[in-house]
């Protein structure tokens, strides 16, 4: 790369950054400029130990040469081809190892750009789905609080985290939402999955009841709740929407953007938890983070729902230029030949016992309210300081990227899932320097 590129520019003030506290940054900013497996290099030269995978995506870990090959030869070979109405043999094969890896049934791909897209995608899926069938008054869709189903309409509509849907107006109408399932004072400091709160489940049967089963098409939900904190489902709490959704006809959604390849130790978050959805959204590792990418899963008999009609007719109005982009899916298939060359599915549950042992010795760290873990996932739960929230692990944050270890933190709760190659030794260095951050920080 040219080295002015990898220069800090005279002025930040262009760029308007995602999700970021825009004038703290800017004052003071924190950028990367390279990186290499488990590590980032700062602008100054240091290395940070990345304890989130980028953004739960880096899966493999940073700058691997397969993906980076597969990505340079591709973009000389063919950069792009029209997504629709063409194909290119690279967006096909990949459909077809990604179909081969996922849970009994999902037999069919639709390519997306992001979590946000698959999300906008599947529940388009759905409601489609119905109408396909002729049972097209089943339009209501089903939530749940805390969810994270990205940041476009139907998303945020879905979605329960209210700073992300408070300034945006009235919303997809004919939602409504299951109650989340964090219940403190039950299941604190729970390694794994928790006892408490399979019921909550059957909330759903409340909400199916008031609007009557025939109006409501799918419920979306995380296998594991990651933006909002890290919420683990109580044990049976997946299973129970399972049944309920059959016994009426309604889908199931599993939004695994975050839980999908390899994140809890099994390929997707539905193995884990021996639940398989109708419908599954996919991003972030599908790629290994690398190129933006989604891919959303269907069940054969969603997909053959819409194969009918005159056979010239398109038969879903749905898709993006960039659907099944040709170096997104070079990227994504030597992604997958990483993973399985390296048994990086499953490596999250070798080191989960390691893992659960390491968060749960900061118990006794100063203002340490819970903690929580599932695969290769935790979370740190801290009191808030009063009447300043969320400033308590932002200042965690800061002083553990000044420390050389990248965490995330949402509210005032630190959440933790690092590339799946991390080493034990890693593992310690991550706690030690997080002992170190709860004891300085106020
Ligand atoms: C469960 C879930 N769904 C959707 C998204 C949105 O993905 P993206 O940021 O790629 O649009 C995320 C992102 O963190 C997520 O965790």
């Amino acid at each position: 790369m040219p080295d002015r590129l990898n220069k800090r520019p005279n002025d930040l003030s262009a760029f308007w950054m995602p999700f970021t506290a825009n004038r703290q940054f800017k004052q003071a900013p924190r950028m990367f400029v390279g990186a290499k497996d488990m590590h980032y290099t700062t602008e100054d030269g240091r290395q940070v130990l990345d304890g989130t995978s980028g953004l739960w995506c880096v899966n493999a870990g940073h700058c691997r040469p397969k993906i980076t090959e597969a990505i340079q030869q591709q973009a000389a070979e063919l950069d792009y081809a029209p997504a629709f109405q063409m194909g290119h043999p690279i967006a096909f094969e990949f459909a077809n190892r990604l179909v081969d890896m996922a849970p009994e049934g999902m037999d069919h791909v639709f390519f997306t750009n992001s979590g946000s897209e698959s999300v906008e995608t599947a529940l388009k899926i759905a409601l489609a789905y119905h109408r396909a069938k002729g049972d097209g008054s089943r339009f209501r869709l089903i939530g749940r609080e805390r969810g994270y189903h990205g940041v476009n309409f139907g998303g945020i509509s879905v979605g329960g985290i209210v700073a992300n849907r408070k300034m945006f107006g009235t919303l997809l109408t004919g939602v409504d939402h299951l109650p989340h399932t964090h219940l403190p004072e039950q299941n604190s400091f729970t390694r794994g999955e928790p006892e408490h709160g399979a019921d909550l489940a059957d909330e759903l049967g409340r909400i199916v009841t008031l609007h009557d089963a025939s109006t409501v098409a799918a419920v979306i939900v995380e296998p594991v709740a990651g933006s909002t904190g890290v919420l683990i489902p109580p044990k049976g709490y997946l299973k129970r929407l399972r049944e309920i959704c059959d016994k009426h006809g309604i889908l199931l959604i599993f939004d695994e953007v975050i839980t999908g390849f390899g994140r809890l130790g099994t390929p997707f978050g539905a193995d884990y938890f021996d639940v398989v959805p109708d419908i599954m959204t996919t991003a972030k590792g599908v790629t290994n983070g690398v190129i933006p990418m989604g891919a959303v899963f269907a069940k054969k008999e969603i997909h053959d729902a819409f194969m009918n009609g005159p056979e010239h007719l398109i038969e879903f109005f749905h898709g993006y230029t960039y659907s099944g982009n040709p170096i997104a899916c070079a990227a994504g298939l030597a992604t997958l030949e990483t993973y399985n060359e390296e048994g990086l599915l499953t490596r999250g549950a070798e080191l989960a016992p390691y893992w659960e042992d390491a968060l749960h010795s900061l118990k006794d760290a100063p203002n340490v309210k819970d903690i929580r873990n599932i695969g290769l996932v935790g979370a740190i739960e801290l009191e808030s300081i009063a009447g300043e929230p969320t400033k308590r692990a932002f200042s965690a944050f800061l002083k553990a990227y000044e420390k050389g270890v990248l965490i995330r933190t949402t509210g005032d709760i630190i959440a933790l899932s690092p590339p799946l190659i991390i080493e034990k030794g890693q593992i310690d260095e991550i706690v030690d320097c997080l002992r170190d951050v709860l004891n300085e920080v106020e």
